[in-house]
């Protein structure tokens, strides 16, 4: 059964005043919606703040990159044992912004992933494609090297990762992926998996990300593929954020 995920992306929002009250609000609000599953994934520099005010919520935290290497000489990463150790569930690995930024690689961003997994952190994968690789008609060429990349690196722990599809397009854009767009790369996904990995396909959690907003959830997230949403932008409001797992806590968990 797949229990349906709302994970918050704050990016590189916040600070130690205003992230007080929207956590303490998201914190409340979250155990009242407890059907769904609420993540959020904030600046690591704040994590002991996030840990502090969600420990006793139905609210689970995380980062949003983790290095691909376990310690050591690395300067300016955060490895996935020290995410542990302030209590976070779940870490993004591959985010567009990071591959394109900073030029993450596939291969990359699959060892990140085993890192997370090595200590028992769950990678939100992200995999999405940009404006130009649709109209190319290359979206499923590019997920798919995404997703093999993953896939070679984890091998039977794949189904221990959530993915998230986010179209490059659709993020922080305010134009969502269409109900259609979205179940068709959702169900080709599952299907790519079904076909490397059998029935661990039906146990992956797949979340949509890219201009959810509470007005959109509901027709994006009762699609038969997308099990969740990766929010961006309304993840910093609590009202908008809650507003999303409140508009889909009627259709619960998936198959
Ligand atoms: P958005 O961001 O909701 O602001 O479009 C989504 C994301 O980047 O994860």
């Amino acid at each position: 059964m797949r229990r349906v995920l709302i994970a918050g992306n704050w990016k590189m929002n916040g600070s130690l005043v205003g992230n007080q009250s929207l956590l303490e609000e998201i914190g409340r609000g979250s155990s009242t919606i407890a059907e769904v599953d609420w993540v959020v994934l904030a600046p690591s520099i704040y994590l002991p703040q996030v840990q502090q005010l969600l420990n006793s919520s139905h609210c689970a935290w995380g980062g949003q990159d983790v290095s691909n290497q376990a310690s050591g000489a690395f300067t300016g990463e955060i490895s996935a044992k020290m995410f542990k150790e302030f209590g976070c569930r779940y870490v993004i690995v591959g985010h567009s912004e990071r591959r394109t930024l900073h030029n993450e690689s596939n291969e990359l961003v699959a060892q990140k992933a085993k890192q997370a997994l090595s200590v028992g952190l769950i990678p939100i994968v992200c995999v999405g494609e940009t404006l130009q690789e649709r109209e190319e008609s290359r979206t499923m060429t590019v997920i798919e090297a995404q997703l093999q990349a993953v896939n070679s690196c984890l091998e039977e722990n794949l189904a221990k990762v959530v993915l998230a599809y986010e179209p490059i397009w659709a993020i922080g854009t305010g134009r969502s992926a269409s109900p259609f767009q979205a179940q068709e790369v959702h169900g080709a996904i599952r299907t790519w998996i079904r076909n490397h990995r059998g029935t661990l396909a039906e146990q992956i959690q797949i979340l949509y990300g890219g201009s959810v907003k509470p007005n959109n959830a509901a027709d994006l997230l009762q699609l038969t593929d997308v099990d969740g949403a990766l929010v961006g932008g309304a993840s910093l409001n609590a009202e908008e954020f809650l507003g999303i797992g409140r508009s889909v806590s009627h259709f619960l968990t998936k198959i």
